[in-house]
């Protein structure tokens, strides 16, 4: 539970080991003047909580500690793992990591630890377990955050060590690892497991399973430190304290489904471009990927309150971004919203990084906006936190597929994983039309349309969960380069899995005809773009579109088999958006609202209705039928409702007695 008390968490990384003990009391009136009910401290402390092998210094944390109780802010406690102090490297050279080449990645940024390094796990465990135990039973504290962003690899041969204990696991013998890694290829047959090494710099393109199974493997070593840590300070605080470990957004070397199942609160850190048009809807798909993994509430660990600084050029917010994306992500589920960081630093690599408390101090404009967040968020306490967000909609994505597809050697290194994710979400988006985010073998039942953007790996289950899916009567719409290979990366055959075609209504894959990044393929209605096939269809289809022109001229680019389609080719967004929109109708999909003007986007979460306006004018809503009540500003809308800039709205029926505290709670 992320809000037992049914407050909004709001807060943010707490820091103040940079700054002499004269500016925390300054830290807690400027707190308590913005509304922050909860502070993450200790994630890069390592090196002040352990100054020497096994020397402690708690002092400073538990006044910190204390301090936070004393004024009513609760404490997300981090274990400091993430940043190992320089004498762990200098004293034992194997916890630092290695590139592809052999390279030691070294001391003097953050995350330079061996994931396999068991003298890495064992110092993290040391310093784990002695936080638990001081603090686990602390009045301030409410939440456990593991390391911060797992992200390492190692190649070094602490990984090469594990990665061969990894692999006799999955495949138990060697011959079992030649037949999954097709090694008859290019005569690169192991014959003893000293053979079997990480996917270290070669010659030329490696081996594909070789390398999709060192991802694998790199997830799992990250999430065993993981669960180490977990396992420690649950010991101390058995079913009190909630545990998470903060994700990067849509981060490509964790399979966050896995990683999921093992947090009480999945959380997530997500930077939007200030200055991508498409900033909101990048916000939104973070957040339903988030909210898909967690399977309900979840929590935004970091945002930034103005700038990054590891962009090429960093762009401040305008004023009621911060704010819009900031309520933008409690309407998709978010049960609190916190920043990196607290105070701006003044040293170190992020001293460009904005914080919630910036060089501009507290009357700089964005220490005024985030005051403004923190008197609203209150006004949804009770009504929002623990209820969920409604969509008819699953989008499938699977980090192994990504892993697989996204290696050299395939038909077009342009066709990337991540950007078709984001084009097939923001049509959808762009459609106003909420999505959640699911796994290819989940429960599908629940939802009127299932959209597959791209799955070149589909494991037999997830074959059979999408063919009983339609079967029962769901829609499916699925893209192209989907249900190519098997779980080892081997090519089924057909050009496409014959289960699948079955379904799809496709009778024969005969080429790919990928298309250059400047190109377009002309069909009949659209464009499409990245890609563009040669295919010839079932009997029994109904071809939508056809390619018109060129070499692949009257042959089907849409078709659909009852109410499973298929699209060929990556239509422009507008066609895209209005396929999918389409395809939504018929299943019976309805936007919460019937008509919102450009820009603005609408998410029912449990009884209110939050329309969000993305555009930089104020725009006019026609509300559904009844009065409606703004539970940021108290007023009462009958017909319509008018958005400023960046505006807000959070609407619950009014007469009715729902929306006054009268949580759903699922
Ligand atoms: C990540 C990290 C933070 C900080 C921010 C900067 O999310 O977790 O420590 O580096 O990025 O954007």
């Amino acid at each position: 539970m992320i809000t037992p008390d049914g407050r909004i968490l709001f807060g943010g990384d707490y820091n103040p080991e940079q700054w002499p003990e004269e500016v925390w009391a300054d830290d807690v009136r400027l707190m308590k003047a913005a509304g922050v009910n909860s502070v993450t401290l200790g994630v890069f402390s390592w090196a002040k909580l352990e100054p020497r092998p096994g020397a402690r210094d708690f002092g400073w944390l538990d006044r910190l500690m204390d301090l936070m109780h004393e004024h009513g802010i609760g404490v997300v406690l981090a274990t400091p793992t993430a940043s190992p102090p320089p004498w762990l490297g200098r004293l034992h050279p194997e916890t630092l990591p290695r590139d592809e080449h052999g390279q030691i990645v070294w001391w003097g940024a953050r995350q330079q630890f061996s994931h396999s390094s068991l003298v890495y796990r064992r110092y993290a465990a040391a310093i784990t377990e002695d936080l638990a135990v001081r603090y686990g039973h602390h009045p301030a504290l409410r939440m456990w955050h593991i390391n911060n962003e797992y992200c390492t690899f190692d190649y070094g041969d602490e990984a090469a060590r594990a990665f061969r204990v990894w692999l006799r696991e999955r495949y138990g013998c060697l011959d079992a690892l030649n037949e999954a890694w097709g090694t008859a290829f290019w005569s690169q047959r192991v014959d003893c497991w000293d053979e079997v090494i990480p996917p270290r710099r070669a010659q030329y393109l490696k081996n594909p399973t070789q390398l999709l199974d060192f991802r694998r493997f790199t997830s799992d070593a990250l999430m065993e430190c993981y669960l180490a840590e977990r396992d420690l300070v649950r010991r101390h605080t058995p079913g009190v304290i909630p545990v998470t470990t903060n994700f990067m957004p849509l981060w490509i070397g964790q399979d966050a489904w896995a990683w999921s199942a093992q947090e009480d609160v999945v959380s997530v850190d997500s930077y939007p471009d200030p200055r991508d048009p498409l900033g909101g809807q990048y916000n939104a798909m973070i957040a339903d990927l988030t909210r898909g993994q967690a399977g309900g509430p979840w929590l935004l660990m970091e945002q930034a309150a103005g700038p990054v600084n590891f962009r090429g050029v960093n762009h401040p917010k305008p004023p009621g971004l911060g704010r819009l994306w900031t309520f933008q992500a409690v309407a998709h589920g978010a049960d609190g919203v916190c920043y990196f960081q607290w105070r701006q630093s003044r040293q170190g690599a992020e001293k460009f990084h904005s914080g919630m408390v910036g060089h501009a101090g507290e009357e700089g404009r964005t220490f005024q906006e985030i005051k403004r967040i923190g008197r609203e968020l209150p006004a949804l306490g009770g009504t929002v936190p623990g209820t969920h967000t409604s969509a008819d909609i699953a989008v499938l994505h699977d980090w192994h597929s990504w892993w697989a597809s996204g290696q050299d050697g395939r038909p077009s290194s342009l066709v990337r994983h991540e950007d078709v994710l984001r084009s097939w979400h923001r049509a959808l988006w762009e459609a106003k039309l909420p999505v959640d985010f699911a796994h290819p073998e989940h429960d599908l039942a629940a939802y009127r349309m299932v959209a597959v953007p791209q799955l070149y790996l589909l494991t037999d289950a997830a074959l059979d969960n999408l063919v009983s899916y339609v079967r029962s009567g769901g829609t499916l719409v699925c893209g192209f380069f989907t249900g190519i290979v098997d779980g080892d990366d081997r090519i089924r055959p057909g050009g496409m899995d014959a289960r699948l075609r079955e379904l799809l209504g496709i009778r024969t894959v005969h080429e790919w005809w990928p298309l250059e990044a400047e190109d377009t393929v002309d069909c009949v209605r659209f464009r499409g773009t990245l890609w563009s096939e040669e295919l010839t269809a079932a009997e029994d289809a109904t071809v939508v579109t056809a390619y018109r022109g060129g070499e692949l001229d009257g042959l089907p680019a849409v078709l659909r088999r009852g109410s499973a389609w298929y699209l060929s080719t990556l239509p422009e967004p507008e066609a895209l958006s209005a396929l999918l929109a389409g395809a939504a109708a018929e299943a019976g999909v309805r936007p919460p609202v019937a008509e919102l003007p450009a820009g603005v986007e609408a998410v029912r979460r449990g009884t209110v209705l939050f329309l969000l306006n993305h555009g930089r004018r104020p725009a006019d809503v026609t509300l559904p039928t009844g009065t409606h009540r703004d539970l940021l500003t108290g007023e009462v809308a009958t017909d319509s409702v008018r958005l400023e800039r960046y505006g807000v709205a959070a609407l619950v029926p009014h007469g009715t007695g729902t929306g006054s505290g009268a949580a759903q709670h699922v």
